[in-house]
């Protein structure tokens, strides 16, 4: 393993001093900071930094890296994905263009029935290699961990397929990876009259497969009008509960559908999309250990409404930031630009999209313990920006590339 050295940082940002797991409402607002700062880390973790004053040199370094005037931020973590998908469905958006909504063109057998469809045809080699070069692209873009979910594959030989990939992937790659099995994510054809039956053949055949294979890390369900009720929501999650799974779930992106507190009943540890929260939402979410999440990049293709992320900081909450990224609602992985978005449309500051799309991230895939914030003993993993004015125009330029070099893990990508 290796030693590397960055030295003469303009600022490192995020540090982490006093062990926070998450940050939460006023919290948001604050990003620790070192001027004139140098960082060191030994076999992919990091094992010092501070002020360039205080630094004294005990060992050689195998590589150092002068980043004057240059700053450093943490490495982005998206905790919420499908980037396991076969094939794109760019054409389904001309549909969206003509004015079909989501459900409309879900119910005539697109949206996520025809990614099932591709994902059927395509085998297992070819899905890896496939989400293999998504993984690819987001490394690049400064991700050094990442949530997947299965949710295409509707029956067990197709989600399992998944999973496995999600699996290979974890050893294949650098990055963090935990899998969630979205056991119910839409309702196949075969049972479009009898979604109850779909249920209990998820709760018997699929869900007891996921886990004698251990494929899982998490269960999710598509909680929201026109997909799974409260009650079936329930009844997965109590199954999935007694293999041990924690959820994460799809809650509110539709209406004001009860996700949010089905999924705070459970103990889950996020909810994500949020578009539909109100005051009850927002109580429910106070007394929880649960991180909101919010996916700018799925509000936007999709023009839906903006979830209330500033008035959520403001009563106290945290908010995490992820891409969502999947072939139907939200066909990119850039975290950068996901918290662009997150200041442009959410109102939210550029110190609490960082808090949102690194360590309230990293919470919301229960690794906040390693990884999103530099802390002694955590992953290696920061990216150091190209020379720029303020770190506020790093979301800023919204189209920008300012990422010039990504550590992952202690190496360079
Ligand atoms: O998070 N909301 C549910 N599922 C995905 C969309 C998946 C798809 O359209 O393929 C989402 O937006
Ligand atoms: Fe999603």
């Amino acid at each position: 393993m290796s030693n590397l050295l960055i030295r003469n940082i303009k600022i490192l940002w995020g540090v982490n001093r006093n062990g926070f797991l998450k940050k939460s409402g006023v919290e948001m607002s604050d990003l620790e900071s070192i001027d004139d700062a140098f960082l060191c880390i030994e076999n992919g973790k990091i094992i010092e930094f501070g002020k360039m004053s205080d630094f004294s040199q005990t060992s050689d370094f195998d590589e150092i890296i002068d980043a004057s005037d240059k700053m450093v931020i943490p490495s982005f973590v998206d905790s919420h994905t499908h980037l396991v998908y076969a094939g794109s469905r760019e054409i389904e958006y001309i549909d969206k263009i003509k004015g079909l909504t989501y459900e409309e063109i879900a119910k005539r057998g697109g949206g996520i029935l025809n990614s099932a469809k591709l994902l059927h045809e395509t085998s297992e080699d070819e899905l890896f290699e496939q989400s293999l070069h998504r993984i690819r692209e987001i490394e690049k873009q400064g991700t050094c961990a990442v949530e997947i979910k299965s949710g295409y594959g509707l029956y067990p030989k197709d989600e399992l397929k998944m999973l496995r990939v999600i699996q290979r992937l974890k050893t294949a790659t650098r990055l963090t990876i935990k899998s969630t099995f979205l056991a119910a994510h839409a309702v196949p054809a075969e049972f479009k009259t009898r979604q109850s039956e779909y249920v209990d053949f998820v709760v018997n055949e699929t869900l007891p497969q996921v886990c004698e294979e251990n494929l899982a890390d998490f269960v999710d369900v598509f909680c929201d009008k026109g997909f799974f009720t409260i009650a079936e929501t329930n009844r997965i999650l109590e199954a999935a509960a007694a293999h041990g799974l924690r959820p994460k779930i799809h809650a509110n992106e539709l209406d004001f559908s009860g996700g949010v507190q089905v999924g705070v009943k459970h103990h889950a540890l996020s909810v994500d999309h949020l578009e539909y929260v109100g005051d009850a939402e927002i109580s429910a979410l106070l007394n929880s250990k649960t991180m909101p999440t919010i996916l700018p990049g799925a509000a936007l293709f999709l023009n839906l409404p903006h979830a209330p992320a500033r008035k959520m900081i403001d009563a106290g909450l945290p908010i995490a930031v992820a891409s969502d990224f999947n072939p139907g609602s939200s066909p990119s992985g850039n975290m950068k630009l996901m918290l662009s978005l997150a200041m442009i449309n959410h109102r939210m500051t550029v110190r609490e999209c960082l808090n949102a799309g690194t360590i309230n991230t990293a919470y919301a895939m229960n690794i906040s313990d390693f990884c999103g914030s530099i802390k002694i003993g955590n992953d290696a993993d920061c990216l150091i920006l190209k020379e720029i004015p303020s770190l506020e125009f790093f979301l800023y330029a919204y189209g920008s590339d300012l990422i010039e070099t990504v550590v992952l893990k202690g190496q360079i990508v």
